[in-house]
């Protein structure tokens, strides 16, 4: 039986049963801003009128396919939901339509000289702006109407200044209490992961907060929880971290342990170099800092930052030459407020520990703040303060970060 929530309710009275060109819900996440429109957007394509184009926009193709696409053919069954080729059309509901990753700018020639009828926007803080302002210009038929989502970003941020603005716009704010359908031990433990942090008002409350002050807060605020003198007996296995230094950064490279089933991760030894090195002088230390642990700990992997190709090349070399037994390769980059958010949430879930004698790295989770007055959320990185330890510390374990976290 399909049943909607209260705030769903009101959302499709005044989203269908009355007509408004921009209907936007924005909040907490999982709080059921995305589930009505699995309903609505068939409802749209079938009235749509047949002149102009029907499109989806996503951050990227795989979250248009993650958010929209596949919980839609879940509903409807693959028969009515295709698969979008590589150009991005797609059959859905007996229409063609197509699908737009909106991160990068340069996917705005894909709209232009194109008029739409209807559009769905996913994850519209993710977008960059202009493909927004090309959707507006080109969203110009007569009842051509835009359904979307978003989580709150910074109350700068050019989606808060749409919502303000004089557009014919159907707004909703959902907060998590807002979906009945949520087990509620899942709610609470999520809650507990975002208290004290700026994601706590954002994707609980479901407002539009700046990120101001100090980042890890609960860390900075009760060290002692989370600075451990021994290491945990059961380590299964570690990984390694290493941010190049540069002009006016440090040398950093950091060991973290996994415990079984990933319910602990733990800082357990760091080298840090303020000091210029020549690249013979790096690689001994790297090679000697893994040589000692792994007298203590399996080490898999060391992740290097990326931007330092020769660097790399050098310490394969001779960590092959001293037969250490550790893959080396390059760090993934993820994007860093995705870093940034994942040791917050670890923090709150008391799942991150670090030993007593990494000094640099304890300084740096206490010491990091954000930068003060930008539209967008961003680390301070203007040497006053240790990032260094921290990407290091995030490059070795930014390849568990989807399965330690839902
Ligand atoms: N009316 C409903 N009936 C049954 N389940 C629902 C209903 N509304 C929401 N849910 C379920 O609640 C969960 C969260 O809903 P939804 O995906 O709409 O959240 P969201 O606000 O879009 O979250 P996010 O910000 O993470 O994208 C989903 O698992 C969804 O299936
Ligand atoms: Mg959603």
């Amino acid at each position: 039986m399909i049943d909607f929530s209260p705030k769903q309710k009101i959302v499709w009275q005044n989203t269908v049963k009355s007509f408004h060109r921009w209907n936007i819900s924005y909040g907490a996440t999982r709080s059921g801003k995305t589930y009505i429109d699995y309903f609505k957007i068939p409802y749209r394509i079938r009235s749509a009128s047949k002149d102009g184009l029907i499109v989806l926009i996503g951050n990227t193709a795989g979250t248009i396919e993650r958010n929209i696409l596949d919980p839609l053919r879940g509903i409807w069954s693959d028969a009515l939901v295709g698969y979008p080729s590589n150009s991005g059309k797609i059959r859905l509901f007996g229409r063609d339509c197509y699908c737009l990753g909106a991160e990068k700018s340069s996917q705005v020639s894909k709209l232009q000289g194109s008029g739409i009828v209807y559009c769905y926007g996913d994850e519209i803080t993710t977008w960059s702006r202009d493909v927004f302002e090309m959707l507006k210009s080109r969203l110009d038929k007569k009842g051509a109407c835009f359904d979307g989502t978003c989580n709150p970003d910074n109350p700068n941020h050019w989606v808060n200044k749409f919502l303000n603005s004089k557009a014919d716009i159907f707004q909703m704010q959902f907060t998590i209490d807002d979906n009945p359908f949520l087990d509620p031990v899942f709610v609470s433990s999520l809650k507990k992961e975002y208290s004290g942090t700026v994601y706590y008002d954002r994707y609980i409350s479901g407002l539009w907060r700046a990120a101001e002050g100090i980042i890890y807060r609960i860390f900075a605020d009760n060290p002692s929880d989370f600075i451990i003198n021994q290491p945990p007996p059961d380590i299964t296995f570690c990984t390694a971290g290493l941010d190049f230094g540069g002009n006016r950064s440090a040398h950093a490279l950091n060991l973290t342990g996994f415990t079984k089933g990933l319910k602990q991760i733990v800082t357990l030894d760091e080298w840090y170099s303020p000091q210029p090195l020549d690249p013979l002088m790096l690689e001994k230390a790297v090679c000697d800092f893994l040589e000692r642990n792994l007298k203590l700990y399996r080490i898999t992997d060391l992740y290097c930052d990326s931007a330092e190709q020769v660097l790399i090349r050098g310490i394969k070399t001779a960590a092959a030459s001293r037969k250490i037994p550790v893959n080396i390769h390059n760090a993934k980059k993820g994007h860093v407020n995705e870093r940034i958010r994942f040791y917050s949430r670890l923090f709150g879930l008391k799942k991150y520990f670090i030993l007593s004698h990494c000094v640099n790295t304890i300084n740096a989770f206490s010491e990091a703040v954000w930068e003060d007055s930008v539209c967008t959320d961003k680390r301070l990185d203007n040497g006053s303060c240790n990032i260094d330890s921290l990407d290091a510390q995030e490059y070795s374990t930014e390849f568990i970060m989807n399965s330690v976290i839902v």
